[in-house]
């Protein structure tokens, strides 16, 4: 068994007072989840650059690059000079093997992430060279959405595929996390949770996050 980690996703935080937002967050986060969106690959742009570096000023704490954008390889340069890991879609990549190792090569973790329609076989080749894989449980492109109930097959899936030839794999579910829902994932193999709204949309968001990892273990 996995100790639960979450990465809170700063999509869901009030951009205007970053750094307070981050603050209330900082002691209880195992790091910090970073959505980038271009506007082409996803109906939403987020946030690029200057912020990113930014934010790496601001603290040493674990950056996860999520990056719903077409293209990735471009950028992946500027993007390992400031995170400690990099997550691009199945769905945009054409090489990914080369692109996986590009990454690691930059070196950063590498992950690949998954849209709901896209099914877990399709990473059996790739598998056993990935640090992690986040599985998408709302389509990608916005905060505060209803997570999708088979996501908990889909990871059970994963996480079966994984023990047989990736078993230090990292499984991360990213979309409508919350304290309902965050137990069975973790149950059907889940052990990084990246969640915006449930925390940054709440009175005191450290005390959400302890609150869902207690959940997350199952503990009351
Ligand atoms: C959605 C993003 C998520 C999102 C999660 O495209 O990848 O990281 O911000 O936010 P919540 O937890 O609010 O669904
Ligand atoms: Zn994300």
């Amino acid at each position: 068994m996995f100790l639960p980690k979450i990465y809170p996703s700063i999509l869901a935080a009030d951009f205007v007072s970053l750094g307070t937002e981050i603050n209330k967050i900082l002691n209880d986060a195992d790091g910090i989840h970073l959505d980038i969106m271009d506007g082409v690959f996803v109906p939403n742009i987020t946030f690029g650059f200057p912020i990113i570096e930014s934010i790496r000023n601001f603290t040493n704490v674990y950056l996860d690059a999520h990056l719903m954008i077409v293209e990735p390889d471009r950028y992946l340069e500027r993007f390992a000079s400031y995170v400690n890991s990099i997550t691009v879609h199945y769905e945009t990549v054409v090489h990914l093997h080369r692109t996986i190792f590009e990454i690691k090569e930059l070196g950063c973790d590498a992950g690949v992430s998954l849209n709901p329609h896209t099914p877990v076989f399709l990473l059996e080749e790739i598998l056993p060279f990935l640090d992690k894989v986040l599985i998408m449980s709302v389509n990608p492109g916005f905060t505060g959405q209803k997570f999708i109930e088979t996501t908990f097959a889909k990871v059970k899936k994963l996480r079966e595929m994984a023990n047989k030839i990736n078993p230090t794999l990292d499984i991360m579910v990213d979309g409508g996390v919350n304290k309902e829902n965050i137990r069975e994932l973790s149950v059907n193999g889940v052990n990084t949770f990246i969640i915006g709204a449930s925390i940054f949309h709440k009175e005191n968001p450290s005390v959400e996050i302890k609150e869902l990892k207690k959940a997350a273990t199952g503990i009351d």
